[in-house]
């Protein structure tokens, strides 16, 4: 069980007890334990057995507590003895997606896409410096003056990052990333992040196999989209996953997840996205999909995706989906290969279907700001059409983002291998074509009520 399950999510329990307390009894705690008969107990059955032995010292010696404070105090007790004290209660919110620690006694959240101040804090950098020692020590890297800065991850799969002095000046910081909670299309469309017309046009892309990119800034929910256009891959394909911090979530049966690995202390040893993306070749693959491509291994990856491995599917960190064309050009050349811009250009016109965009707004909302189709060929410059617009209007009183999601007609082309594909069409893409397999009736699902109509987003049977 994880960390974020094996505590309730209330947050009552953060600033009651104070250190000093809660000190004391984790030390009697660990006295007055068995620690032979905990390490045979389950999670939940060792954190059952742990507030029940800090209750009884509680009752025999403790003050006089209500009944929530001493629920409280029980619980950050056995959080410190257990796991990583202050820290647990919001690990275990589920709408926290951000932990930011600097120093001992300014702790801040992201929730919901906005970064608020909580009352945890540590009792001092040393009470601090033991968490993130907890931590690392975790994935066997230390954290000292001679190397204050390291990645790491929690058992749950949490992205950690410390920095501590002499590098940082604000004390030992602390940034985690929670996992990102795997979103379903249905689910991001409910939320706003995309509207249902586009949701079915992407489901429809990934089950047509069309090489499908998606670019936004750090943060702006690449990874989540990622994850959910995966789901729309028949499960009669063999899909090969390459990351360097395993983060998707793939529901299929014939999945093969790779995560890279960093260099250890000798520099030695490291195994790139590029070598991964290389070894993946030989694996006889039907899709690949990478978590994000940063260097060399874009090539390899358009190399792979215009060359059989069709609807593959890969994120870039960009600001448009223009940018991301050019991202993806420049990371291209970034290989030890001198290879001519127009091959280059030849090779990203064959190679990518569509650009899917993301974007933060200044509600902290994340949301599909673009869609747009590769509509140049061979070596010509590069030239996109946009299919989906969201137009943001100015931010109101309110604080909620709106705005108008505009639709173009989907290219000749790129309508056609939809079509081959079996694939039907939204009819907010279409202009009906005589021989166009148009939906109907989506155009006006942008609220909740007419989400039972979305059949196309289930998976097709059998591929
Ligand atoms: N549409 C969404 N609605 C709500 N939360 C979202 C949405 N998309 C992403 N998130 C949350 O935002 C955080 C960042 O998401 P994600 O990891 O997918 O972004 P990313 O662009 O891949 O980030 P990075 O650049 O670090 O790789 C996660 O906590 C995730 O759960
Ligand atoms: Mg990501």
């Amino acid at each position: 069980m994880g960390l974020r399950d094996r505590l309730p999510s209330d947050e009552a329990g953060v600033d009651a007890g104070n250190g000093a307390d809660v000190g004391y009894y984790k030390s009697r705690l660990l006295q007055d334990v068995d620690l032979t008969e905990l390490a045979t107990l389950n999670p939940t059955q060792r954190r059952a057995r742990l507030e029940r032995v800090v209750g009884h010292t509680l009752s025999a010696e403790g003050p006089v507590l209500s009944t929530r404070e001493r629920s409280s105090l029980i619980r950050r007790v056995v959080d410190e003895a257990l796991g990583l004290g202050v820290l647990e209660p919001l690990l275990a919110d589920e709408d926290v997606t951000e932990i930011m620690v600097n120093g001992p006694a300014n702790v801040f959240v992201e929730r919901a896409g906005r970064l608020e101040r909580v009352a945890a804090r540590f009792n001092d950098d040393e009470h601090l410096l033991q968490t993130i020692d907890r931590i690392v020590s975790g994935v066997n890297r230390r954290v000292d003056e001679s190397s204050p800065m390291v990645d790491a991850r929690l058992p749950t799969g949490e992205r950690v990052n410390v920095i501590v002095s002499p590098l940082s000046l604000s004390g030992p910081v602390l940034t985690i990333r929670r996992f990102p909670r795997p979103y379903s299309m249905e689910e991001l469309i409910q939320r706003g992040s995309l509207d249902a017309p586009t949701g079915l046009l992407l489901a429809a892309l990934v089950r047509g196999r069309l090489n499908v990119i998606v670019s936004g800034g750090t943060g702006s929910g690449k990874t989540t989209l990622l994850n959910a256009l995966s789901a729309f891959i028949p499960d009669d394909e063999r899909i090969i996953t390459i990351e360097d911090a395993a983060e998707l979530t793939l529901r299929q049966d014939h999945v093969i997840s790779l995560e890279s690995r960093p260099a250890n202390a000798e520099g030695r040893g490291s195994v790139t996205i590029r070598d991964l993306m290389r070894n993946s070749l030989r694996m006889r693959p039907d899709r690949i999909i990478v978590g994000e491509v940063r260097g060399g291994e874009t090539l390899d990856m358009l190399q792979a995706m215009s060359t059989g491995h069709d609807g593959s599917l890969a994120t870039v960190h960009a600001n448009s989906a223009a940018d991301a064309v050019m991202r993806l050009e420049t990371l291209a050349s970034m290989t030890e290969l001198d290879i001519p811009f127009e091959a280059l250009r030849d090779q990203i016109n064959s190679a990518v279907h569509v650009l899917v965009h993301l974007n933060r707004y200044a509600d902290g909302s994340r949301r599909v700001g673009e869609v747009a189709a590769v509509v140049s060929r061979h070596r010509d410059a590069i030239r996109l059409a946009t299919l989906m617009r969201y137009e943001p209007e100015p931010l109101a009183a309110d604080r909620v983002q709106r705005g108008e999601t505009c639709y173009s007609p989907l290219p000749v082309g790129l309508l056609d291998r939809l079509l081959l594909a079996g694939e039907a069409v939204p009819a907010a893409f279409g202009q009906p074509r005589r021989d166009a397999v148009a939906v109907d009736g989506l155009d006006g699902l942008d609220g909740l009520d007419g989400l039972d109509g979305l059949d196309g987003l289930g998976r097709r049977e059998g591929g």
